[in-house]
Parts: C-alpha cells; sequence; structure tokens
C-alpha cells in the first residue's frame, strides 16, 4: 500500500527514547498529547534506539525495551495506518544527515548542552576528570537528535520543556546550512512545548519517575495495580472527616480517569466526611482499572507477537526512507557532494 500524506498538513514529529516501562506519567505527561497531534499533523514516531546506546549497553535489555516501548505505544492508540511510525535505526539517512551536520555544528555549541554540561559539572563535584564516562554520543547527542528532525523536514517537535533547548540546537544548525548556500535547504523546526499537561504525582507526592521509584507502570497487572494504588501515601485524617480533594494526591490521580461529572460527586463524598482514605484509593482504582485494563489486553497482545511488531516497525521504514533519502539528496546537491558513484 502507497502512503499518502494529506498534502499541505504540517509534518509533527516525536522521538520516543526506548527507556522501558511506561508508566502513567509518560502516558498522561507525553503520550497521549504526541498522539492527539495525528488529528492536525502529519505526524511522524519513532523509537530513538541509537540515542538510547548511549547509556544502555545490555543486548536484550535494549532490544527487549524498544519492543515494549514501541508495542507501548500502539496499544496506547497510535495507528500505524494512519502515521508514520518506524525505528531510528533502520532509517541509514539519518546517519548520513548527521555527519553532513557535523560540518556545521560548532563544537562550543555542544558544549552547551545541559546534559553534556550537567554530566561534566557531576564529575567536577566528585572531583572526578571532568569528561569521565563522558562518550562522543552524549557528547554529540544534539547533533543526531538535529539529524533525525531535519531529515523528515519537520515543522514542529512536541516536547517537554527540558528538549526545548535541542530544538534550539537544531534551528541553529539548519539555519547555518542555509546561510552557507543562501536558500533554504533544510527546514528549521519549531517546538511545541507542552506547557498544561498536568505533572501526574507519583506513589509518594513526588512528580512520578522512574528515578524516584515511585511509579504505577502502565501495562502492569490489576492485581499490582491495586497494590500500588493502596501503597499511596495519604495524611492521618479518620474515615468521618471531611477531605480536601484539591490538596489529595488521590483526587489528583482521580481527575486523569474519570469524567467531569465522577470527578463532581466523589469530590462532593470527600467534603462531606463518612469516607476513609482506603475507599477513596477503592474509588481510584476501579478509575484507573477502566481505562487501563483495554491497554493492558492491547500490549499483551502485541507482546505474544514480536515478529508481528517487528513488521508494523520495518513497513514503518519503508514509508520514511524516501522522505529521508529525499532531504538527503537535497543537501548533498547543495553541498556539491552528488556526483554519481
Ligand atoms: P522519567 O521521569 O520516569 O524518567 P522520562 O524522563 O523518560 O520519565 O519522560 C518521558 C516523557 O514523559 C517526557 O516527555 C516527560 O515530560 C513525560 N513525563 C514523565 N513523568 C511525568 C509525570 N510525572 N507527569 C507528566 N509527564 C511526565
Ligand atoms: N531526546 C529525546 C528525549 O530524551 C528523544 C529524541 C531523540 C527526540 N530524537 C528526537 C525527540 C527527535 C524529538 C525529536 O526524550
Amino acid at each position: 500500500m502507497l502512503y499518502l500524506p494529506i498534502v499541505n498538513r504540517k509534518v509533527s514529529l516525536t522521538g520516543i527514547k526506548p527507556t522501558g516501562n511506561l508508566h502513567i506519567g509518560n502516558y498522561f505527561g507525553a503520550i497521549k498529547p504526541a498522539l492527539e497531534l495525528a488529528r492536525e499533523y502529519d505526524a511522524r514516531y519513532f523509537i530513538a534506539d541509537y540515542h538510547a546506546l548511549n547509556t544502555m549497553k545490555d543486548p536484550e535489555e535494549l532490544s527487549a525495551s524498544i519492543r515494549e516501548v514501541a508495542a507501548g505505544w500502539l496499544a496506547a492508540g497510535l495507528d500505524p495506518e494512519k502515521v508514520i511510525f518506524y525505528r531510528q535505526s533502520s532509517i541509514p539517512e539519518t546517519f548520513e544527515l548527521s555527519t553532513m551536520l557535523m560540518a556545521f555544528t560548532a563544537k562550543g555549541l555542544m558544549n552547551r548542552a545541559h546534559a553534556y554540561k550537567a554530566a561534566l559539572q557531576g564529575n567536577t563535584e566528585r572531583g572526578d576528570d571532568p569528561d569521565a564516562g563522558v562518550n562522543m554520543g552524549l557528547f554529540t547527542y544534539p547533533v543526531l537528535m538535529a539529524a533525525d528532525i531535519i531529515l523528515f523536514d519537520s515543522d514542529v517537535v512536541p516536547v517537554g520543556k527540558d528538549q526545548v533547548q535541542h530544538i534550539e540546537m537544531a534551528q541553529d544548525i539548519a539555519r547555518s546550512v542555509n546561510a552557507n548556500y543562501r536558500r533554504e535547504v533544510l527546514k528549521a523546526p519549531q517546538p511545541a512545548v507542552r506547557e498544561n499537561v498536568a505533572v501526574v504525582p507519583g506513589l509518594d507526592g513526588r512528580k512520578m519517575s522512574k528515578s524516584y521509584g515511585n511509579t504505577i507502570p502502565l501495562f502492569t497487572p490489576e492485581k499490582n495495580l491495586r497494590r500500588l494504588i493502596m501503597r499511596i501515601v495519604t495524611n492521618s485524617q479518620g474515615i468521618e472527616e471531611p477531605k480536601d480533594p484539591g490538596s489529595s494526591q488521590i483526587f489528583l490521580l482521580y481527575k486523569l480517569f474519570a469524567s467531569q461529572d465522577e470527578q463532581a460527586a466523589l469530590a462532593k463524598r470527600y467534603r462531606a466526611g463518612g469516607m476513609g482514605w482506603g475507599e477513596a484509593k477503592e474509588e481510584l482504582f476501579r478509575a484507573v482499572n477502566r481505562e487501563l485494563a483495554p491497554l493492558r489486553e492491547r500490549f499483551q497482545g502485541i507482546m505474544r507477537d514480536p515478529p508481528a511488531l517487528d513488521k508494523i516497525l520495518a513497513r514503518g521504514a519503508e514509508k520514511a526512507r524516501p522522505i529521508a533519502a529525499a532531504v538527503v539528496a537535497r543537501f548533498r546537491k547543495a553541498a556539491g557532494i552528488d556526483l554519481p558513484v
């Protein structure tokens, strides 16, 4: 089947690091908003596996993570027929473009990248060599990311705040290329910052994050889901005491999964007193499980058939490569390295 993008729609591109074990913070903070973009944009999503290689050196862990995260996005509703969904490592043009972009990237620009600077600072504070543990993959990460983006003539890149600097660097790099050849050879992307997505609280009230070990994994079995929800930290208010839904982590989570009417009804019960935290958690569990049960089932179904999943990603690469090849050809021509082989 031929992939026909709807003409004149702008291109959005989302890169997904396959770091495994998606949680409900990722779901509401990144997956859902990114999937909604497919209504308005010609949307492309890719698994950034070469980026993950910088930190993940265990082959089993990395390949399992790639499949899990890909299956996760499909289970969450990504429709591979309507969008382009592929693995970065299936698009060799990425690395060709990355090499060309290196020639237009100031080393000083890389010195200023947050992730690299944070590594240097950590080393210095520990009294280590400043570059200890810093590989060239980490140092040149923004160039590879610029290649991911520029390769598809992306108009917008939806990201969390932490990634804005990378998009701005991609802009800078594309503009230096265009300035050199005095025409728009490459498209400079715009960041679309997700400003109003809620920060999903974790089991201990802090931001839900893998690094805090306070997550509710998106596809955890029902039994474990209940067990985790029962572990959410609460205050010591007794059953009869009226409770303030506005300051309760449990209610905050409930809001993500319940309709307006359900939220209003439960808020009333909080305020009236007579409902203990155990019951509030039970209500939360029911609402969470109602939304996640079908996702979990789809996820398990996809994970049971790895060849089918690999085929979906391979098909995505087939759709992506001609687009990428055209951009690389344009750049090679502008650069004067398009002589016949
Ligand atoms: P983690 O903090 O668990 O390591 P990542 O940094 O891998 O999560 O986040 C991947 C995406 O999910 C990012 O776009 C981030 O903004 C979003 N995200 C992660 N945790 C949350 C959260 N608790 N609430 C909202 N969004 C989140
Ligand atoms: N750096 C991004 C992250 O850590 C992942 C990523 C890689 C990406 N390439 C991209 C995101 C291109 C958007 C566009 O989340």
